[in-house]
């Protein structure tokens, strides 16, 4: 709809500066007191306009911070300009610096003001869907529609200028490492990788598809092959899978692989990048080398391979089945006689309400576990839990030591299959810190999780897989079990799953930040893998042939690894959903609400394509 006020503005801005404009002099994050007297030129986006009457105030923004005008009624050429003007035109103003009367502390240039002089307006604005305003009351699907607003908010434009600078340290530190950054195709064939592809077809080649990458993979290792000693790429991957606040369709990773290196070598080119990274981007210096925990030892203590490891006092998971082994408790003798665990966490010296008992209860009942056991241990030295009547003196004093209980601890209890209590307990972990506020939040807690299992096994399919992908060396040491298993896998199962792999994730803070392997680059130990994974010669030809021939002229031993460049970004934003650190992100239904894609294309377009759509 047309606004005939704002058409008369839009007029007067364009008649009267045409394309001429004062150029600003300064940003409006940097004035000081310091600069007091200066005659400076302000260019931004109105933000606010106070008018007090005799005086107008308004906040000019750009993305380096606000400046407020002050415009009084004396000099009425302004004040009139400054009377019309609503909030996001776009304005040049021109004044002399001077302090506040009343410094704002809450602004970085809030001892300052500029008294206008002259006013210029740019362009002018509708009314904005929502307010630009740090604190955004918009809702996100407002948000994304309108990211173009939405990145005015000095918070999110911030958080883009620190991806910017991280660029370039991992740039900078590639190349004084003697990396070679290269570009590997966007439209490819399909990758090892887990997830679905998205998938682009030929026009040429009707009813073929290229992929694009969910990540250079194949490529990678086949520039290992070419001699290409040292790669890295900052690239985009795409992955159509199911989407949360950590997870984006396309997003980018900090891609590297390395020739004639064993894990070790990897660790210490990708702990140098985040020292990097953090010194540079955040002034923090890490200590190196990382911790680093076994996948089984992760499993273990923490009850998952990306363990958060700032919780307070650990919280690490005590298995007690054989000190429970000879109860006559129902709950604990039914999973330790189907080789199951009873274990349990505890929690040091907080006070435990009924009300918390209840809602943890309910908690793990959405993990599927009939109830939560739990021992309170009192200050008076006694100990309370409705399971005390079914366990002996002895059980119990054998649970308090298994936990190294004191006064004031609760622990809680779960048993039943291990995997399931494990991770549910690891759950509970996070719950728990959570709720008692034990993650300590000024920490960056690293530590590499190595010794994978290299399998695992699908009973519904009754089927091996890869558990990161099938080029994953195995480790030396259980080298032995895929000589004994390949020939037949479905005999060896235990065996083949207890393989470990020389793959490895770098975990911060209990976020995935990267994950890599050593590959296998001798085609014999390749084909015992491919065997367990029970792919033909045809099925591998088909899914990895032209990496299996470049293989066969001399593969140097290689190894790699990729970094989410997102979940670096938005942990050193200090936040958990990546698309706060993403330009133009997308919902979890793969939505880009600003331009509306996936969208529908012209009939023309796909018939071009030999596409046709049943829907
Ligand atoms: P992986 O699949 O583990 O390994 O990916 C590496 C890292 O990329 C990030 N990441 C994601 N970030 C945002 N959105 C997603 N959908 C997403 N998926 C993954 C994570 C993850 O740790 N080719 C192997 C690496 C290698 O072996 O060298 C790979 O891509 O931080």
């Amino acid at each position: 709809m047309i606004n005939p006020f704002i058409e008369t503005l839009r007029f007067f801005a364009y008649f009267c500066c045409s394309m001429q404009f004062t150029k600003r002099t300064n940003t409006c994050g940097e004035l000081e007191l310091a600069d007091s007297g200066k005659r400076v030129s302000l260019n931004g986006w109105v933000s606010q306009v106070r008018d007090l009457g005799g005086v107008i105030f308004v906040n000019l923004r750009d993305r380096y911070g606000v400046t407020q005008l002050t415009i009084p009624s004396e000099n009425k050429q302004v004040y009139d300009i400054a009377k019309s003007l609503g909030l996001e035109y776009v304005i040049s103003a021109t004044g002399i610096v001077q302090k506040r009367s009343s410094a704002n502390p809450n602004m970085k240039t809030g001892e300052v003001e500029v008294l206008a002089e002259i006013i210029e307006i740019l362009n002018v604005s509708e009314t904005t869907p929502f307010v630009v305003e740090e604190e955004v009351k918009a809702s996100e699907e407002l948000r994304w529609k309108y990211r173009y607003l939405d990145l005015r908010r000095k918070k999110i434009a911030d958080n883009l200028v620190l991806r910017s600078k991280v660029y370039q340290i991992v740039h900078r530190y590639f190349e004084r490492e003697n990396f070679v950054e290269i570009e590997t195709p966007i439209l490819m064939k399909s990758t090892p990788e887990g997830a679905r592809d998205y998938l682009v077809p030929s026009r040429v080649h009707k009813g073929k598809f290229y992929a694009l990458p969910q990540s250079p993979q194949t490529y990678k290792q086949i520039l290992m092959v070419s001699g290409m000693d040292k790669y890295v790429q900052i690239c985009k991957c795409f992955r159509d899978e199911d989407l949360r606040a950590d997870r984006q369709p396309e997003f980018t990773q900090i891609d590297l692989e390395m020739s004639f290196v064993e894990e070790k070598d990897v660790f210490k080119v990708v702990e140098g990048v985040i020292c990097d990274i953090w010194k540079e981007a955040a002034g923090i210096e890490l200590n190196t080398p990382f911790k680093i925990m076994s996948y089984d030892e992760a499993m273990q203590a923490f009850g998952s391979d990306k363990p958060d490891l700032r919780v307070k006092g650990e919280m690490k998971i005590v298995n007690i089945t054989d000190t429970v082994k000879n109860t006559e408790f129902k709950v604990f003798n039914d999973a330790i006689s189907q080789k199951g665990i009873v274990a349990g966490i505890k929690l040091t010296a907080q006070e435990v309400s009924r009300k918390i008992i209840d809602s943890l209860t309910d908690y793990v009942k959405t993990l599927k576990f009939g109830g939560l056991g739990y021992i309170k241990y009192n200050a008076d030295g006694s100990s309370a839990s409705p399971m005390l009547k079914f366990l002996n003196d002895e059980i119990q004093s054998g649970i308090k030591k298994d936990f190294d209980a004191n006064p004031g601890d609760v622990v809680f209890i779960l048993s039943g299959e291990k995997k399931k209590v494990l991770s549910a307990l690891g759950n509970l972990r996070l719950k728990l810190a959570e709720m008692f506020n034990l993650i300590d939040e000024t920490k960056y807690e690293f530590v590499w999780i190595n010794n994978f299992p290299i399998f695992g096994f699908e009973e519904s399919d009754n089927s091996f897989y890869a558990e990161h992908h099938a080029f994953t060396m195995p480790n030396t040491e259980d080298m032995a079990k895929l000589d004994n298993g390949y020939k037949n896998p479905k005999e060896n199962i235990e065996d083949l799953l207890s393989i470990r792999a020389t793959c490895y994730d770098l975990v911060c803070n209990g976020n995935e930040f990267g994950s890599g392997s050593i590959r296998i680059h001798r085609s014999d130990i390749q084909q015992k893998v491919f065997s367990v994974l029970d792919l033909t010669k045809d099925q591998q030809e088909e899914k990895f042939g032209f990496l299996l021939d470049a293989f066969k002229f001399g593969a140097p031993p290689h190894g790699g690894f990729a970094l989410g460049f997102d979940r670096i970004i938005a942990i050193l934003c200090g936040t958990k959903d990546i698309r706060e650190t993403i330009a133009f992100p997308k919902t979890t239904s793969a939505v880009g609400l600003m331009d509306s894609c996936p969208s529908i294309v012209e009939e023309k377009q796909l018939k071009e394509l030999g596409i046709s759509i049943n829907s």
